[in-house]
């Protein structure tokens, strides 16, 4: 009788415990974490405190998505609420978080390096708040992660060197941060990535051969830094590539496109401050050429007014000499010239050097 009693009370606990262990492994772990992080947050008239009480289940807060069957977090977005304070590594224990937005508040601290950890992370996106300290390296190495944006922070320290394994990432958004280092050549390995910025930033070195691999890119921005060399040529055999903006750099572009080449439906390019390529003529679709506040000597190319497509073109602010080729011209769809503060004389009568507006 007594042994009976005891069997009893001995599958009771264990019952007991295996169903606490499962509880506690699960959705109660994701709502522990989710009051450690709004424990740190401050929001406008305490919407987020008086939002995020315990008598209501955490997957019905304010910027809380849970999976149906499950009950776990696999969204917290909370964009656009001023919010202030810091972003809690409890998050890392979200094992189930996809996307992550925290876009244009005012977050301070850092970036939770757990983060990077995550199993299922697809979307980080914290652009527009006032982060500090480094990327987490491991973000560079998320099988899963689809878009990093870490724009308009404060963020410092090195890109990452070592080997990139983010073979879905589409979205790479590092803009006007405070970001040093080279960029690696193993970007190469984000071979599905489709806007990538840099902007910005105090980047150096050059920029590697193999941004020639990522060929669903359509925009590139990588201008204010503090890239050298030559702009290499493959990244013009992108046929995807609308949008490159290289200005204010140190580099050197003259020749980056291979003869002969079927090259690429870049519609703007911006090479300020860098020099001018001389075989320009081979992007056909380009619309917008940028070559402002230029340091270089170079001539506006001869053939210029092979670019059937140009819109804008500007040419301002530079110490460039020589003369405003007349084949500009010939360009049936140029709307905008800018060409204030240079040295250039103008051989034709159909531009006047200053800014005009048919
Ligand atoms: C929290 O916000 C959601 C979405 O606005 C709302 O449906 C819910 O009723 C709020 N809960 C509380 C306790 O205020
Ligand atoms: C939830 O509890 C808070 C106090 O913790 C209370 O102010 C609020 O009215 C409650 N909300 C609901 C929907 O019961
Ligand atoms: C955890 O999930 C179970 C169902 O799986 C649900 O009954 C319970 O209410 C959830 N807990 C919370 C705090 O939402
Ligand atoms: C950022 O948030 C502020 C206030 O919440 C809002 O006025 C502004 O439009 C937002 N900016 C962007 C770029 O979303
Ligand atoms: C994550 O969860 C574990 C286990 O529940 C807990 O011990 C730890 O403190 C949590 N980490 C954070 C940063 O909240
Ligand atoms: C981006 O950074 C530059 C300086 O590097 C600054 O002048 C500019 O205002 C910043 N833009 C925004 C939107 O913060
Ligand atoms: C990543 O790129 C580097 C350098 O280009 C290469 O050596 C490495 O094998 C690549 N790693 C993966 C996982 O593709
Ligand atoms: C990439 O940039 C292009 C052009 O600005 C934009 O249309 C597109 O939506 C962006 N793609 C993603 C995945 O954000």
């Amino acid at each position: 009788m007594e042994n009976h009693i005891f069997l009893l009370m001995l599958l009771f606990l264990v019952q007991y415990y295996s169903v606490s262990i499962s509880v506690s492994s699960s959705n109660e772990t994701d709502q522990q974490a989710q009051v450690a992080f709004k424990d740190l947050v401050i929001s406008p008239s305490q919407f987020l405190e008086n939002n995020w009480t315990k008598n209501t289940s955490f997957c019905s807060w304010f910027g809380v998505t849970c999976s149906p069957k499950r009950q776990r977090v696999v969204a917290l977005a909370l964009p656009d609420m001023q919010l202030q304070g810091t972003i809690s590594s409890s998050l890392a224990n979200l094992s189930f978080l996809s996307v992550l937005n925290l876009e244009n508040n005012s977050f301070h601290g850092g970036i939770p390096f757990g983060l990077g950890h995550l199993p299922r992370l697809q979307v980080v996106d914290v652009r527009n708040n006032q982060l500090q300290g480094s990327i987490p390296t491991i973000l560079f190495q998320c099988r899963r992660v689809q878009v990093i944006s870490l724009a308009f922070n404060k963020l410092g320290g090195e890109i990452w060197k070592g080997p990139w394994f983010v073979p879905k990432l589409r979205v790479l958004n590092l803009r006007n941060n405070s970001l040093t280092g080279i960029i690696p050549p193993s970007l190469g390995n984000a071979t599905k990535l489709m806007n990538f910025s840099l902007a910005g930033n105090r980047i150096s070195g050059n920029l590697p051969k193999e941004i020639g691999n990522l060929s669903p890119l359509a925009t590139l921005s990588l201008y204010d830094n503090q890239l050298i060399g030559s702009i290499p040529a493959p990244l013009f055999n992108i046929s995807s590539l609308l949008l490159a903006n290289l200005a204010f750099n140190s580099l050197s572009g003259s020749h980056f496109l291979n003869e002969g080449n079927i090259v690429s439906n870049l519609e703007f390019l911006s090479v300020s401050n860098n020099q001018i390529p001389s075989n320009i003529c081979q992007l056909r679709e380009l619309q917008v050429l940028s070559i402002s506040v230029n340091d270089i000597t170079g001539e506006i190319p001869r053939n210029i007014g092979c670019l059937s497509k140009h819109e804008d073109f500007l040419i301002g602010d530079n110490p460039i000499k020589g003369t405003i080729p007349a084949s500009l011209a010939n360009i049936s769809t140029l709307q905008y010239v800018s060409c204030t503060r240079n040295r250039l004389e103008v051989t034709s009568n159909h531009y006047r050097s200053s800014s005009s507006k048919p």
